[in-house]
């Protein structure tokens, strides 16, 4: 059985992270090795990038040192661990990948697909996930979500129509590629989504 490259996205509060350990623990049920990671981040030098990118301090940065710095993460990311851990056998489960660009940098800051797509060519060659799992719920429940953190990021402090229209990018990305992606209702509690997400991906993992 072929390794696994599966990346969870989502809004912010659509769930994701709370349910990367449920993935991970099913794919390892099913004997599979696991290596959990997440983006911008997963290296030393990625997550010095990601307090830069999340840090208020910076709130007039371009949108294109934004889309840099992602991209920059990434690189170190997958050079140091993803394109190890798919070479030596393990699945790579990771919180968020190039899907969050399309949806952040494209959608949220506008900036031109065609732009980032010739970032994600440079960078990452042919690799894509094989699935991505999207956490899809109403916008009013996940901002009624993050408003309980105590101190929003850079991102979660952004309006709502940045939220929205990142939104938008996500729902119309899994639209175009329904074999890719597996849609996720995490509106309701951990339990009713763990359901769904044990379904679903007993449905279409190959394992
Ligand atoms: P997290 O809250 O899921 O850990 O992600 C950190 C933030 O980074 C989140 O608000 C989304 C943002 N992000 C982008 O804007 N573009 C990207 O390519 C990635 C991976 C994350």
């Amino acid at each position: 059985m072929s390794v696994l490259f599966i990346t969870l996205e989502g809004i912010e509060g659509s769930g994701k992270s709370t349910h990367l350990p449920f993935v991970a623990d099913w794919l390892r049920r099913h004997g599979r090795q696991v290596v959990i990671t997440r983006e911008p981040g997963g290296t030393p030098l990625g997550e010095q990038v990601r307090g830069i990118l999340l840090d208020n301090r910076h709130r007039d940065m371009s949108a294109d040192t934004e889309l840099l710095l992602m991209f920059a993460a990434r690189a170190e990311h997958l050079h140091e661990v993803i394109m190890p851990a798919l070479a030596k056998g393990s699945d790579v489960v990771c919180d968020r990948f190039t899907d969050a660009t399309y949806a952040y940098q494209g959608g949220g800051r506008g900036l031109p697909a065609t732009r980032i797509a010739q970032l994600e060519q440079m960078v990452q060659g042919d690799l894509r996930p094989h699935f991505t799992l999207l956490f899809d719920a109403p916008l009013e429940l996940t901002i009624e979500r993050t408003r309980s953190r105590a101190q929003p990021d850079r991102f979660e402090s952004e309006r709502l129509a940045f939220h929205r229209r990142v939104q938008d990018v996500y729902r119309s990305r899994a639209a175009a590629e329904p074999r890719r992606f597996l849609i996720i209702d995490s509106s309701g509690t951990v339990e009713a989504t763990q359901s769904l997400l044990a379904r679903k991906l007993a449905e279409r993992m190959p394992c």
